[in-house]
Parts: structure tokens; C-alpha cells; sequence
């Protein structure tokens, strides 16, 4: 019997197409999948390729004993119970580095949109409105730029940003230095907090990290900084974000990831002005995908195919 393969979380329709045409595997022919339709799925799947939306649970385990491998067609795997996939002899992987730029460009488009207000005066434009007084913006130019985690995708949004001729401060326990002349490291987080103009965060999300960007670091943010997380929602205090926001205590920010996916009917981040939402849009460009893609059917042909297994994260 041929693998089963199931992609629930949507996936780059040519590559898909070409996945359905692999003689050694048989792939569920939808590239979308709800829950409940998932659920019925999996005691027969050999193999998931996910992004963000499915979550690997140990509940979800139970109901599919066949499973060997879930991808991650992307690069956080929060989402994925590791421990619980190690302990049924799941294994796991994603694709490293191969959504990282679209991640960084759309930090960075989130930053003009904050700075310019653009999606304020666009939603004032649809209402019939013309109004130029109210959304004077402030340029990207020479600013004072903190980046939690110097990871890929921290690495990348300093590059992009070398023309708006930034100053560089990165925060990374595991990044000794930095190649670029306009990027300096620094240990003491309040420090950047408190000196910087904007704040941009891509740290994972793990135990070490969850809850890192706290009540006292947002509260230490100058009044004309803006904060942009195109990371993780659980390593804001969401509660003090709201707040910070509310009092106007910093200028704005521009978030692309909650803590709860999609947002709950009541959130409060809803009704903020200053704050710029994007439902986690980071990776969803065609390049992106498509990168994304051709790594993960890559990485189930080797899996499946030469008992090969690429990129593993583990526990
Ligand atoms: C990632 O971790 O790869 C990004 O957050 C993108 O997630 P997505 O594939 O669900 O869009």
C-alpha cells in the first residue's frame, strides 16, 4: 500500500498538482482540510505537510496510528507536540530558511504601515473621506531599530533595511556578531526597549521564549516607538499591549500573530487605531510557497521513497 498523504493547511496548486502525480505516494485530493474532515482522515495518513492552522496534539495522534512524518511547510513548529510525535515514533520536520525573506519583507511593510498610517487612510478614503491632516506620518529613514532575534529572518530584515540607513541593535544569546556595519549587539533587552524607535521581533516560540516581551519592556518603550511582531503572538503579554496601546503610552505597532489564531469575537486588540493587524501573513507570498512546497514534496519523496528523513526538528 502506497503512503497516504494528507495536506490540509493549503499548498502551492501547481505543486500539488505535481505531488498527485507521484507514483509512489496517494495524496488526499483536497489541499484544504477542515478539522472534522481531518479527523475522519487520519487513521489512515502515512503523512501530514501543515502550515500554522492544523495543530499536532496528542489527541490528534491518537487518531492516526499510521502516521510516520508531519512537515511543517513552514519554520515555526509550535504548533506540533514534539514530544508527543517522538513518543509515537512521529517524526517531524519543516523547511528551514525557505519563507524566511517573505517573513522579513512583511515585517518591514508592516513597519511603513504603521509609521504612514496607510491602512487608516485607506479604510478613511472608502468611507468618502479626505482626510490629509490626520494621517502626517514619520519617515523609516535614520531610525534607531531593535531586533529581537538575529536569527535568518532577523539577519534578512537588517539587510532590507540597509537603505533606509538604520542603526542596528540586536538582541540573540546564540549571535555573537554581525557583519553589518550598522548593527551592533546588545544583552540587556530593557536597554533596547527603552532606546529604540522600532521594535521588531522574530524569536520562536518555545518555553524559554513564551510571554519574553513583557508588561515592563513595553511600558519602557519611548512615546514615539512602534513595536512590530511578525513572530509570535505568545511571546507579547497581549493584556499590556492592549494597554500600552490604549493610553497611547507608544506611538503604534503592527502585529501579524496572536495568541490565539484566528482572533476570539471579543479581543480587545480589535478595537485599537494604532495598531495594525495582518492574520499571519508573513509567509503567504507565491514565492514563498512555492519554495515552501517544493522543499516539503522534496522532503516526502526522500522520506517516503529513500527512507531519507531531511531537516528533523526534534523535541
Ligand atoms: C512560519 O512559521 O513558517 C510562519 O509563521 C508562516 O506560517 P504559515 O505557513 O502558517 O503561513
Amino acid at each position: 500500500m502506497k503512503p497516504f498523504i494528507i495536506v490540509p493547511d493549503g499548498f502551492d496548486k501547481n505543486l500539488f498538482k505535481q505531488l498527485q502525480t507521484n507514483s509512489n505516494l496517494e495524496v488526499h485530493p483536497e489541499s484544504k482540510v477542515d478539522q472534522s474532515k481531518l479527523k475522519e482522515l487520519l487513521p489512515k495518513a502515512s503523512g501530514l505537510v501543515i502550515r500554522s492552522a492544523t495543530t499536532i496534539t496528542p489527541d490528534l495522534l491518537e487518531l492516526a496510528p499510521n502516521l510516520k512524518l508531519v512537515i511543517r511547510a513552514g519554520e515555526g513548529t509550535d504548533n506540533i507536540d514534539k514530544k508527543a510525535c517522538g513518543a509515537k515514533g512521529v517524526k517531524v520536520a519543516n523547511t528551514p530558511g525557505a519563507n524566511n525573506n517573505s517573513a522579513a519583507e512583511h515585517a518591514i511593510a508592516l513597519m511603513m504601515t504603521v509609521l504612514r498610517k496607510t491602512a487608516e487612510a485607506d479604510a478613511s478614503m472608502k468611507r468618502g473621506e479626505w482626510e490629509k491632516s490626520k494621517f502626517t506620518g514619520v519617515e523609516l529613514a535614520d531610525k534607531k531599530i531593535g531586533i529581537i532575534g538575529f536569527g535568518r529572518i532577523g539577519q534578512i530584515v537588517a539587510k532590507r533595511l540597509a537603505g533606509f540607513d538604520p542603526e542596528i541593535t540586536f538582541f540573540d544569546p546564540m549571535v555573537e556578531k554581525c557583519d553589518l556595519p550598522y548593527a551592533k549587539k546588545e544583552s540587556d533587552l530593557k536597554k533596547i526597549f527603552s532606546s529604540c524607535d522600532i521594535i521588531s521581533i522574530h524569536v520562536p516560540l518555545m518555553p524559554a521564549t513564551k510571554g519574553m516581551i513583557t508588561r515592563e519592556l513595553l511600558e519602557a518603550m519611548p512615546a514615539h516607538a512602534i513595536l512590530i511582531n511578525a513572530a509570535r503572538g505568545g511571546l507579547v503579554d497581549e493584556e499590556a499591549l492592549v494597554d500600552v496601546l490604549k493610553s497611547n503610552k507608544i506611538r503604534g505597532a503592527g502585529f501579524d500573530v496572536f495568541a490565539t489564531e484566528p482572533l476570539d469575537a471579543n479581543n480587545k486588540l480589535k478595537d485599537l487605531g494604532n495598531l495594525v493587524m495582518t492574520p499571519h501573513l508573513g509567509a503567504s507570498t507565491e514565492e514563498a510557497q512555492v519554495r515552501v512546497g517544493q522543499m516539503a514534496v522534496h522532503q516526502l519523496n526522500e522520506f517516503f521513497v529513500n527512507n531519507n528523513l531531511l531537516n528533523e526538528v526534534k523535541a
